[in-house]
């Protein structure tokens, strides 16, 4: 059987910019570097009154299938991964292909539909579904097209407020793809949480702190699963780690939870030992809260070396630079860091291909699963292609006052009829419901 992987990607902005130092730091009563040092965020981007998951899924699909020169007949499925979905009954994809449908004026009634949920990390999920099928022998010689969308909105005053954003990320799924090749195996840290949730309502219920704490351990449990079916990880042998990026400071801590993890008996924490010790190892330890102090020591002593801070430099923080100026996009974040960091090297002329990125993908709820991507020759083209800077670049400021707004514009229990800022150019906009429901 050939690889299976990510052939191309597209990404595709809410086209409102909010500032976070600028306009929202003096709201709040905050010290702007709480959000630009902090979290790490600059600015979330927004959806216009006129955009939602749908328009945003099928701006993304649509570049991606002019740029490769598809047709529906090429796409034997549709699987879009959303926590923002607002019919109970048809999935998103249903709503995406008719969009599409009416540009290309051929069907899609060859292709299989569906919506994934599991928070975040449905985006993943709906890759995995792709391969799987691939894999399969399923798709008569047809990729899949996987789309990840949100409206990633808290209620206003939520501490979650600072983290929104809106996009949507397009990914075509094939054999022999052009971008990366997925791996086999895969590591899960999956538990009943109830951390982040939301039961029949529009905005999140967030115990945040906590949500934080989550994260990483289910990060933990997935990275020893994933080496107790594909070996050790060694740090070395990393180009780079998208994590799931709800906002920079999250990966931060993710980043020294990893690394500890994979310098684990390898010589790199021989060579650390003279510096800050070795770790502590739990057996060790007759008490439990004794064992974590010495953790926390450990890594609070292991964040400030030159070792560690050189290989987050390398490997982590080039996956954030587009997730600091957009915010969370939920299902299509960790699909954020992975282009970033491609478009890092590309921009550094670095030679990725036979590389490796560890993927780390996460959802609330909650799951976090690892797997390894190969970079393939060729892949510089499909990043190239990427026209992220000028999305964003383009996006139109938000005023406080439209800020609040464009909120209520977008909250189902505020009745709203609010302006477009922007005007559609190019683009699929949403301009209201008609009989039955059909979207217009
Ligand atoms: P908060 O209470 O507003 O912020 O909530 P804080 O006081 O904890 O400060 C944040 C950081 O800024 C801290 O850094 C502060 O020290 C620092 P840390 O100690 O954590 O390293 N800070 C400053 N730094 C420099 N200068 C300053 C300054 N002031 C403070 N002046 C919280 C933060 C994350 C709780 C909030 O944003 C939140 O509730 N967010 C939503 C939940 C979330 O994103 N959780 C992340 C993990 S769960 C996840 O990723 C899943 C998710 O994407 C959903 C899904 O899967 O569907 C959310």
């Amino acid at each position: 059987m050939n690889t299976v992987g990510i052939d191309a990607v597209e990404i595709w902005t809410g086209n409102l910019r909010l500032d976070l130092p600028d306009t929202f730091a003096p709201q709040k009563g905050e010290d702007p570097e709480k959000y630009t040092k902090g979290l790490g965020l600059n600015a979330s981007s927004f959806p216009d009154s006129y955009e939602d998951i749908v328009t945003m899924a099928a701006n993304a699909a649509y570049r991606l299938m002019d740029r490769k020169g598809l047709e529906p007949e090429d796409i034997g499925r549709i699987d879009v991964a959303t926590e923002s979905a607002f019919d109970n009954s048809k999935p998103v994809s249903t709503y995406v292909a008719g969009c599409l449908e009416q540009v290309y004026g051929q069907d899609f009634h060859h292709a299989n539909k569906g919506e994934r949920k599991f928070a975040c990390i449905a985006g993943t999920q709906s890759l995995d579904d792709a391969y799987n099928w691939i894999k399969a022998g399923r798709n008569r010689g047809r990729g899949a097209l996987v789309i990840a969308t949100d409206t990633a909105l808290y209620a206003r005053g939520d501490a979650g407020e600072a983290t929104q954003g809106a996009g949507a990320v397009a990914m075509y799924i094939t054999e022999d793809p052009s971008l990366v090749e997925l791996s086999t195996e895969q590591g899960y840290g999956s538990a009943d949480e109830t951390d982040f949730l939301k039961p029949n309502q529009q905005f999140p219920s967030v115990d945040g702190k906590r949500s934080v704490q989550v994260y990483l351990a289910r990060m933990r449990e997935a990275l020893t699963d994933y080496e107790s079916v594909a070996g050790d990880i060694h740090p070395d042998d990393i180009a780079y780690v998208p994590f799931h990026t709800p906002f920079p400071g999250m990966v931060r801590k993710a980043g020294l939870l990893a690394y500890r993890h994979v310098t684990r008996d390898t010589e790199i924490e021989e060579e650390l030992a003279a510096e800050i010790g070795r770790q502590p190892r739990r057996e060790a330890f007759d008490d439990e809260d004794a064992y974590r102090e010495a953790v926390r020591e450990y890594m609070d002593a292991l964040k400030e070396t030159d070792r560690y801070r050189g290989w987050y430099a390398e490997t982590i923080d080039p996956t954030l630079t587009i997730s600091r100026e957009v915010g969370n996009w939920y299902t299509g974040s960790v699909h954020v860091a992975r282009a970033s960091a491609l478009k890092h090297a590309l921009e550094d002329g670095r030679d990725l291909a036979g590389e490796s990125l560890y993927v780390g993908s996460y959802g609330s709820g909650a799951q976090a699963e690892i797997h390894e991507e190969t970079v393939v020759e060729g892949w510089e083209a499909e990043i190239e292609a990427l026209n992220v800077d000028a999305q964003l670049a383009d996006r139109h400021d938000l005023t406080w006052e439209e800020y609040e707004r464009i909120h209520d514009a977008h909250n189902h229990d505020v009745d709203s009829d609010v302006e477009p800022l922007t005007t559609p150019e190019d683009e699929f906009a949403f301009d209201g419901w008609g009989p039955m429901g059909e979207r217009q």
